[in-house]
Order: structure tokens, then sequence, then C-alpha cells
């Protein structure tokens, strides 16, 4: 779908409140896979492919960097739809391990004028059985699959580490990876488990028995040394790798953001690429770095490849720029590699000396 016949569903879409929107995109989605032929013609309409673009990290392999973030495909229904429409890696969840109905709505809302999205969604999902049980059902998959967990809310916090620890073992069955998500905002006291102690123990703890890589998504929002502390922590006690970033509750990046809840796209795109740029300066080399925020264009992936990430994820361009927006990264992002001179994307984050 080009950007002029987006417009055109992007028009109806952006007519209904935002959370409608997105169920009637999962359940045309959903509707899609299911249908005989959907995926072959989706994939032939859409997917950009490339072997420039692929790669195998930590034995996965990736036909692309641009996976879809966490948040879009909670409860683990479409992952066959998103890979047809592009993406090289899908993220499910969060995932709790009791279903939660989330924070009560509206609790989504588009900042339409600045291309960004600002969400209280408080991880609504029906939880780890069922996911696991679609996950099961609908393997195998062409992209790697990570599992993104994170506690209930009424899960005090001092039982939020055998929880954290409980949901880990769901990826002794199902996922190619996992992620511990310890930075969303809606969930109240959440952010607090960002602390040395706390990742430290969750990562040595897990990674003694886990076989499969597991990640640590982190905020963008406290102060870029102790993020580099945290990730570096999270690293030496087993950690694979760091997702940054979640989105932001710096309610100053916009006049129209509410006082509630994160805000994620265009607005969060510097404040993502420096935490970035922070975390390659002291872990490029030693972990896999997925940089997330933010992130709409080909440019911009070449960007963040080329400032140390290895992999990369969206969610908000996705909504503002349609069904084509994987494979129109991917295009342009070959566009990017071709005008300087690379063959192989993992020779882009080489390109800047680090
Ligand atoms: C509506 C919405 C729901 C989200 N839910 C989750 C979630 O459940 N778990 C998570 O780790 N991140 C969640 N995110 C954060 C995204 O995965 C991503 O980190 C963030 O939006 C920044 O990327 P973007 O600017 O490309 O959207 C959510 C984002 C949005 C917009």
């Amino acid at each position: 779908m080009g950007s002029n016949s987006y417009s055109l569903l992007r028009r109806l879409l952006f007519s209904f409140d935002p959370e409608t929107s997105h169920l009637l995109a999962l359940r045309a989605l959903r509707t899609m896979q299911r249908t005989p032929g959907g995926l072959s013609a989706t994939a032939r309409r859409f997917a950009f492919r490339d072997p420039r673009l692929g790669q195998t990290l930590l034995d996965m392999h990736f036909p692309n960097p641009l996976g879809l973030a966490a948040g879009f495909d909670k409860d683990a229904c479409i992952i066959h739809a998103m890979a047809a429409l592009g993406f090289g890696s899908v993220e499910v969840g969060t995932v709790t391990p009791k279903p939660q109905s989330g924070n009560p709505r509206p609790r989504l809302f588009r900042l339409s004028s600045e291309d960004s999205l600002q969400n209280a969604m408080g991880f609504n999902n029906e939880g780890l059985d069922a996911a696991l049980a679609r996950l099961k059902r609908d393997a195998p998959f062409p992209v790697p699959i990570g599992l993104n967990v994170g506690k209930n809310k009424d899960t005090p916090q001092e039982a939020a580490l055998e929880e954290y620890l409980g949901l880990i073992d769901a990826l002794d069955v199902v996922g190619d990876y996992g992620v511990v998500n310890i930075s969303s905002p809606n969930t109240p006291g959440l952010r607090d488990f960002q602390n040395e102690e706390f990742v430290g123990e969750l990562f040595s703890t897990a990674t003694a028995t886990c076989r499969k890589p597991l990640f640590l998504k982190i905020a963008p929002d406290s102060d870029i040394e102790s993020l580099v502390t945290l990730a570096t922590v999270a690293v030496e006690a087993g950690a694979s790798g760091i997702i940054a970033t979640n989105t932001s509750i710096d309610y100053a990046l916009s006049t129209q953001a509410k006082d509630f809840g994160g805000i994620s796209g265009s607005l969060i795109r510097e404040k993502s690429f420096r935490v970035l740029e922070a975390l390659a300066e002291a872990l490029h080399g030693k972990t896999i770095l997925i940089s997330v925020g933010g992130i709409d264009s080909g440019a911009e992936a070449y960007r963040r490849l080329q400032a140390g990430a290895s992999l990369l994820q969206a969610y908000t361009g996705l909504i503002y720029r349609g069904p084509g927006f994987a494979a129109t990264v991917n295009r342009d992002l070959i566009h990017s590699m071709d005008q300087n001179g690379i063959d192989h994307i993992s020779q882009i984050a080489g390109s800047t000396g680090r």
C-alpha cells in the first residue's frame, strides 16, 4: 500500500478512538492470517526481502533488522501477519502471569501533529497461558519471536522477583528470546525495579537455568549514567542484550501531552537515540543493543545501526505510516547502505569506528 492509499485508510482508522482503531486493525490482520492464501498474498504485496539485511545473532536468524516492538500484539494473535508485513522479528506481550484488564479507558491517545502516541494501557493482556497456547498452536514462525514479560499489577513488590523468574521459565516451551519489562510507566512501582540489586539478582538467577537469550528493556527517563550502569549490571549478570527504550514520562516533550502514561514516536526519537549512544559507548561489542523509540524511516534506522544498534524495533511508526511501513524502512535502509558503500548490514556499526 503506497502512502496515498494508506492516507485514506488512515483517515478512516483515525476517525475512531485510538484503541478502537487498534482493535479493528488486529481483527483485520487476524482475518487475513486465517484466510487461505492471505499470508502469501500479503507478503508478496508488502514484504521487502534482501539478503544484505539478514543477520544471525545469538543463533537466531533475523531476515531484516526491524522488529515489531512489544505492545502491538500483546496476546500473540497476529505474529504471522506481522511477519508477512515485513517485520524481521515480533516481540509479543507484555504478558503477565494472570490475565488483567489494564487501566480504565480512554488510555491511548494520538499526538497526531507530532507523529506520536501516549498510552496508559497498564499491561492489558489475556495472561501467560493464553499467549503460550497461541504460540504453540501457531509455531513455527518465519521470524524470531520475543516473549516480553511483566508482573501483574496486584503482585506485591516483594514477590516480583519470583514472578519474573516464573514467567521466564515459559521460554523453555515457546519463544526465541525473553524480555524483562521493568520499564513500563503504567504499572505503579514497576520502574522501581530498575535498580542494580534487582536486575543483578534477576538476571544471574534466570540465566543460570534459561537456555534462551534474555534481554532487559529500559526506560529513557533516568539519567544516562545510571541507565548505562544498570545495563552493564544486567549484561554482567548474563543478559544477552538491552532493549532501549520504552516510552517516556517526560511530558514536557509536547504541549499536547497528558500528565500520565508514556509517550512514544517522534517525540522520543532524540531521547532514545541518546540512550543508545551512551549504551554503545559502554557496551558495543560486548552485548546486543536493540534500539526502539521514534524509528520511522530508513535514514533513522541507518543512524541507529551506525550508532551501535544490532537490531531495531518500532511501534508508533506503523500507526502513522501504515502496513507498508516495515518494507519502506527496509528498502530505504538498503538505499542508505548503497549510498555509503556498505555491502551488508553487519558492516554498518563498524563504519562509525566503534
Ligand atoms: C499503545 C502502546 C502499548 C505498548 N505496550 C508495551 C508493552 O506492553 N510492553 C513493552 O515493553 N512496551 C510497550 N510499548 C512500548 C513500545 O514497545 C516501544 O518501546 C515504544 O513505543 C517506543 O517505540 P516507538 O516510538 O516506535 O513506538 C507500548 C507502546 C505503545 C504505543
